[in-house]
């Protein structure tokens, strides 16, 4: 079947409909619940953030001067780029030029040589393994391959992060799982093991699991990637929403330049170890630069519809 850019099959999500618009009747209670916890966890992560900088607003995640190699090889150098509480930033690059790295290092996995590293309003450079579980506690990240845990259902990927944080009964455990799974677009799946799905379906459980968590900030790598262009509608949506209506913030790793011109409050493009551009796609568009100005052109010839 051909896509145009125009085709409207799939239902689009306006930013300002409510997250609970389609959930089953059954759910949206508990979920209606569930979602408003989130948006005060955001509220008061920003909150916290703005003290931590001492009345001044500052940047919720920032990279400020950020090196990083791999032996001699040079993947980050002296990159910088930020996103304000309840902003979306898209990072932009070819294969290879550091993108998940870059959310690695956000994350705590891997570590900078040099350089700020600011997440949820503190500079983490210094940070073991306990303060860097606190820190993962508000920021989560959905990874390129999802990365769900392969032996246990659909279902308790989701509810993993529910019964770690505890204080929720069975039943409202299993209608958080549902409404989660219905938001993603894989509605019912709760009993399949994640070998089951396809990569697209994976993506949207871990952004469920990710979802689960109560975060302030999702990073999400490629979640566009090998998903229909149907289901990246959805997705692209599902973020805008959760971005407008609880303010979360978000970076979304992406070589799709539509998904960032909706999404993005602000773009970053990594080339040759460089933040080669920051600024908002407008912006970027408008540029002279001939590296960018290919980049854009190869993006329009690859994007498949
Ligand atoms: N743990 C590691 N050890 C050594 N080299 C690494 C490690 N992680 C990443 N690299 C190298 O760093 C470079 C950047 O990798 P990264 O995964 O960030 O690319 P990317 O921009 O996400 O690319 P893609 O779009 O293909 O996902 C690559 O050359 C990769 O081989
Ligand atoms: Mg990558």
């Amino acid at each position: 079947m051909a896509h145009t850019p125009d085709s409207h099959e799939a239902p689009r999500h306006d930013a300002e409909e409510p997250l609970v618009a389609e959930l089953t009747p059954d759910v949206a209670p508990t979920m209606e619940a569930f979602l408003g916890e989130v948006a005060e966890h955001v509220e008061e992560g920003a909150q916290e953030a703005k003290a931590q900088a001492g009345s001044v607003v500052g940047p919720y995640i920032a990279f400020q001067h950020v090196h990083k190699s791999f032996g001699e090889f040079v993947v980050l150098d002296d990159v910088n780029f930020f996103v304000n509480a309840g902003e979306t930033l898209c990072i932009l690059g070819r294969s290879g030029v550091g993108k998940s790295v870059s959310l690695q290092i956000l994350m705590g996995f891997l570590k900078p040589d040099s350089g700020t590293v600011l997440v949820a309003g503190q500079d983490i450079a210094g940070f073991n393994e306990r303060q860097m579980q606190e820190v993962r506690r508000k920021v989560t990240m959905v990874f390129q391959n999802g990365a769900l845990f392969d032996s246990i259902t659909v279902g308790e990927n989701v509810a993993f992060p529910l019964r770690e944080r505890g204080g929720m009964s069975e039943e409202e455990m299993l209608q958080v799982v549902k409404g989660l799974l219905e938001m993603v677009g894989v509605a019912g799946m709760e009993d399949k093991l994640p070998s089951d799905l396809s990569t697209g379906m994976k993506r949207s459980v871990a952004i469920a699991r990710a979802l689960a968590a109560q975060p302030t900030a999702v990073l999400y790598d490629e979640p566009t990637t090998m998903v229909d262009p149907l289901m990246g509608q959805l997705l692209g949506d599902l973020i805008q929403r959760l971005k407008q209506q609880l303010h979360l913030t978000s970076i979304v790793v992406t070589h799709d330049t539509r998904f960032a011109e909706n999404l993005a409050d602000r773009v970053v493009f990594l080339h040759e170890g460089r933040a080669r551009f920051f600024g908002t796609m407008a912006e970027m568009r408008a540029s002279e630069d001939p590296i960018l100005r290919e980049f854009l052109a190869l993006d329009e010839l690859v994007l498949p519809y």
